[in-house]
Order: structure tokens, then sequence, then C-alpha cells
């Protein structure tokens, strides 16, 4: 049985969240939803999940699942606010944790900062199956981008999160606290070893001018053209690429309150004595 999928682009952030479900009036798997942020004003927005939730109630879904593909460095998660409204299990790979005291110690998060994947629902472990109503999943470790990456093969599609972009834009950036570019080498060979025919969808686009954003590609066109790891690229000469080209990177706008909500799955820090929450800003922080 394959999913029905459907695919929405967050321009701001150049985001893809997927709806997938196995038919109308079934259930279905929300993945990396995106709440709006705006860094200047503090505020935020549910315009980019007005589409998702409208979707949902068109074809009576069920939401089984709220799936995040990593911890995101440039979009908050908008999990908390779909699970609030539908219900469904907020769900990320269990090498969250790893991600989790990194980021409790580079932002002093202190002792009410659990550090055991506790704010998530479920932690996925690698090649965890599960069900998505009718449809057969899986869960895979794509550590590289950052430890907790997974891809979730969902019938014969992989939602892929940062380990690959279309071709022509190649693959995530590997510099971010506990990024490994062997590894991401690997776990992209791992999701190329999948049929030819498979369709990979993104968790980005960033189109070069003149082509329109795309939600997925396939397994043979990467293998054949992506221009960071194709078939006749080495670990090596993949790995000396990457990190030369991270070092020219600047951070993403919203890294910072990026990171602390998605740590904690979504959610914001607790209210201070006034009721107003805050985000921490390290200055001059250390690289990792
Ligand atoms: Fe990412």
């Amino acid at each position: 049985m394959q999913p029905i999928i459907e695919s929405f682009l967050d321009i701001p952030t150049s985001t893809f969240s997927h709806v997938v479900y196995d038919r109308e009036g079934g259930r279905a798997a929300i993945i990396d939803p995106v709440l709006g942020f705006d860094p200047t004003s503090g505020k935020t927005s549910l315009a980019p999940i007005a589409p998702i939730l409208a979707l949902i109630k068109a074809q009576g879904l069920e939401v089984e699942w709220i799936l995040e593909t990593h911890a995101h460095a440039d979009h908050l998660s908008a999990a908390p606010p779909l699970k609030d409204a539908l219900g469904g299990k907020i769900g990320i790979g269990a090498r969250i944790i790893e991600v989790q005291n990194t980021f409790s110690r580079l932002l002093n998060l202190g002792p009410d900062f659990a550090k055991d994947g506790s704010q998530f629902d479920h932690l996925f472990a690698d090649g965890e199956n599960f069900m998505v109503g009718a449809l057969r999943a899986c869960a895979l470790d794509m550590p590289g981008h950052t430890p907790a990456d997974m891809a979730f093969v969902i019938g014969e599609h992989i939602f892929v999160g940062d380990t690959l972009f279309m071709p022509d834009v190649g693959t995530a950036r590997c510099d971010f606290p506990g990024g490994d570019a062997p590894a991401l080498y690997r776990s992209i060979k791992r999701l190329l070893a999948f049929s030819p025919g498979t369709r990979l969808y993104l968790c980005h686009d960033y189109p070069p001018s003149g082509r329109a954003p795309c939600a997925f590609t396939t397994v043979a066109e990467e293998r054949h053209a992506n221009i960071h790891v194709n078939d006749a690229v080495s670990l090596e000469q993949f790995v000396s690429m990457r990190e030369n080209r991270d070092k020219t990177l600047a951070m993403p706008q919203l890294m910072w309150p990026a990171i602390q909500v998605n740590i904690r799955a979504g959610q914001f820090p607790q209210p201070e004595h006034n009721g107003s929450r805050y985000l921490k800003l390290p200055i001059d922080a250390p690289a990792s």
C-alpha cells in the first residue's frame, strides 16, 4: 500500500512539511511542521500550519504521528499546536538526547531542562518499524548533519530530512555541534542503496534561479547528478568538499531560537515570574 502525500512549502524558511496518509478518512503523519517566528519582535504565527489543518479536516484524517526528522536549526517546530488541535504523538530520533546534552551545556539550561528526551512522546531507534494507519513505516538513523537526524521510510517513499537536497543543491551542512561529515556520507549511501525509483522527500529546497522548488527527487537522480555525493564521489572527496564549504556558511538566522524550542519538542521555555517566556542568546559562544 502506497501513501498519499501532500507537501507544503514555508517560503520564509524554505522548509517543506509533509502530510502522509493511508486513505481519505484514514490516518496520517505530519512531518516537520513549521511555526512562524519573527526573531526581531519575538512574535509567533500559526499561519504556516493553516493549510495542514485544512487538509486534515477536508480529508477527515486522524493524526497518529507528528514526526521531526531532527532538531532543526532554521525553523521552529509547530508540533505542539498541531498536537493540541489534532492529537498524535510527537516523535524524533532517540539520539536527540545527545543534542539536548550538547545544547544544554552551550546554553547553560540548568536542572529544569530534562536531557532525557522526555519532552517527546516517542524516541525512535534505528530500524524501528511503526505504522501510519495501514502504511508500514520504518525509522532510519541518519547521523551527520546532526547526531539525531532520522529518515522515515513510509511505503516506498523516504522522508530524508536534512541529509540530501535536490541534486543541483547537494547536501546538508555538517558544522553544527555534533555534526560529522564522514557520518553524513555513510548515511546518504544508506539512502542511495534503496531501489532507483524510490522517491526521496526533502525537508528543504533552495533552488537556483529559474527552477521552482521541488518537494522530492529519486534515488536514481541523486546517484547520477547530486553535485556533492553522486556515485563518482568518494568519502574523502565528500568530506573535504563538505568541511571546506561549511567554513563559508553563516549561521542560520533562527539558529538559537529554533534549537532552544526544538530540543523541547517545540515548546518554549517556562514563563518567568512575570508570566513571559524568554529565549537565550549566547554571546561569543564556543563552537561546540
Ligand atoms: Fe536541519
